[in-house]
């Protein structure tokens, strides 16, 4: 396992594939004292900034921080890790201070596609009792079943970096995270011709998208491996076969015996390759006082073995 100054780095209990990265406090303190220098409103209006705390942070982990994570991210034996401080204090990290942090995060690896949603780098979102919405994104006694991010959009999604930046009176709704390579059907389902057709993919009017794209649910990348884009709620199927084959994906995915299931604690990222790894969430209990908040970033690497 990798030293590095500021950082204890493990395996996660819940798998050996994804790394468990704890931020020292003393170190996350430092990189506090160092993001106050510069508004959230300033990141928000000059991306260059985006990149200047980015490269901050790595300086305040002697520079190493940036090859674990890219390593980690990009290596098809990894793909994922969670981060987050050793001892989350809310009045110390505020949302302020975890909306940079997870931007230096990602400016680590990439940059951050637009989103939609929120109409800018990242999206900020509440999961509470009770919902009106239109996706599962925001149905806290739904399960969130597996999928990739960015289905439904033109540009190409390769990570994704989920942050949870509090929770309150919650009990269940654990994160899961389910590796194609892991997937016992991975074999049968990349043979099978429709997964090779192209479908259509929509989505609904919250997304602020008002187009649909088209491409297949498998492909390879430049090595050959085969690699996903899939969401439960947003292909159009066009045909029988169509239809049928993502309804046998869709239970295949969710009763594989090989999730990887945790309580992901509030302060922590979920930072996780979106080609060979498909995430979700397991259900709430009904709590009328549950709230969450969330926020997301998802984007393209500055260089892809993809
Ligand atoms: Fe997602």
């Amino acid at each position: 396992m990798n030293s590095v100054t500021g950082l204890h780095i493990s395996h996660h209990p819940a798998s050996e594939r994804l790394l468990d990265i704890k931020i020292k406090n003393d170190y996350l303190d430092k990189v506090k004292d160092l993001f106050d220098q510069n508004e959230l409103l300033d990141i928000e209006y000059k991306p260059f900034l985006r990149f200047h705390i980015s490269d901050i942070f790595n300086k305040v982990f002697d520079g190493k921080i940036k090859d674990i994570i890219n390593k980690t991210l990009q290596d098809r034996d990894q793909g994922a890790f969670i981060v987050g401080p050793e001892h989350m204090d809310s009045n110390k990290y505020d949302t302020d201070f975890l909306v940079k942090l997870s931007t230096a995060l990602t400016h680590l690896v990439g940059t951050p596609n637009f989103d939609a949603m929120a109409g800018k780098f990242y999206a900020r979102f509440e999961v509470k009792h009770t919902d009106n919405s239109d996706s599962y994104l925001r149905k806290a006694y739904k399960k969130l079943d597996l999928h990739t991010d960015g289905t439904y959009v033109k540009e190409k999604t390769d990570w994704l970096l989920m942050m949870k930046m509090k929770e309150e009176n919650a009990n269940g709704g654990e994160s899961v995270l389910l590796h194609l390579d892991d997937w016992e059907d991975l074999d049968t389902f990349t043979k099978d011709p429709v997964a090779k057709e192209n479908f259509i993919w929509g989505s609904p009017k919250s997304k602020n998208i008002d187009y649909k794209i088209e491409h297949p649910v498998f492909s390879k990348d430049k090595e050959g491996r085969p690699i996903i884009s899939y969401i439960d709620q947003f292909p159009e199927p066009t045909s029988l076969e169509q239809g049928l084959f993502l309804n046998k994906l869709s239970n295949s995915l969710e009763n594989s015996i090989n999730h990887i299931a945790f309580k992901l604690p509030p302060g922590y990222s979920i930072f996780s390759n979106n080609h060979f790894l498909l995430h979700g969430r397991r259900a709430f209990q009904s709590s009328p006082n549950m709230s969450r908040e969330l926020l997301r970033q998802r984007g393209v690497f500055y260089s892809s073995k993809l």
